[in-house]
């Protein structure tokens, strides 16, 4: 069992993001948002000019472009070619494409890798790290100490990434959003590799009637449960 590191799975818009982050702070660990390594690599497909439906390209993509994903829960960097791309990665165009792409089984390999990579490193410096994502419990780290997989009814999801869309300055609708969680939900859970769902062994919890500090108080709960 790999006592240091925190597995965080759900589907989008259930706090993971920021609970992950808080959590890592508090904590005093590193912070790794996996789903960050996705949507850099269909950015990088679509400023090629690929289609990400396109199995094949997207792989060539995902092993030339240069992806640098940082860990630290302050400040977490996601840069293609050397430059930031942290914005851009959130807006709607990679929002859109970034299922079929992180459907491709090559770029799940190479990223999946380089994450273990990552948390090799974190483990090897004390505090340990949390790893957010879809598949961390199931594939990246079958072994973490503490996995969590985070729900909550699509409704509530669907508020929560409106409100986060408005803050970070971009004009969404709960209904337009409500339509992009479910289309993701459906496609990230029926996909053949690393589909999303809850490992054997992980602590559901239900973040539709908590906020931020609700979620933090009960992620704490259960590290310190775990010793
Ligand atoms: O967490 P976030 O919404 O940024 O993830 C974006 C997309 O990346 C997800 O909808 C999913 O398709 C993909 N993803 C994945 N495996 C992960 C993390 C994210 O397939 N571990």
């Amino acid at each position: 069992e790999l006592r240091g590191v925190v597995a965080l799975d759900g589907p989008s818009g259930t706090g993971k993001s920021s609970a992950a982050r808080r959590l890592a702070a508090t904590l005093g660990a590193r912070y790794l948002d996996t789903g960050a390594m996705y949507r850099a690599v269909t950015l990088a497909v679509l400023r090629a000019g690929v289609d990400p439906t396109d199995a094949e390209r997207v792989a060539e993509v995902a092993r030339t472009a240069r992806l640098e994903q940082g860990d630290d829960p302050e400040r977490s960097t996601t840069a293609v070619d050397g430059v930031d791309v942290g914005a851009e990665i959130r807006g709607p165009e990679v929002t859109l494409a970034v299922s079929p792409v992180s459907a491709v089984p090559e770029v799940r390999e190479l990223l999946v890798a380089r994450q273990r990579e990552i948390i090799a490193a974190a483990l090897e410096r004390a505090g340990g790290i949390v790893v957010e994502g879809r598949d961390i419990g199931t594939v990246v780290v079958p072994d973490a100490g503490l996995k969590v997989y985070l729900t909550a009814d699509a409704q509530a999801r669907a508020q929560r990434r409106t409100r986060q869309d408005h803050a970070s300055g971009r004009a969404s609708t709960v209904d337009a959003t409500l339509a992009d969680v479910r289309r993701r939900d459906t496609y990230d859970s029926t996909r053949a590799v690393s589909p999303l769902r809850p490992a054997e062994d992980a602590v559901e919890l239900d973040t539709t009637a908590l906020d931020l500090a609700g979620v933090l108080a009960a992620l704490v709960d259960l590290v310190e449960r775990r010793g």
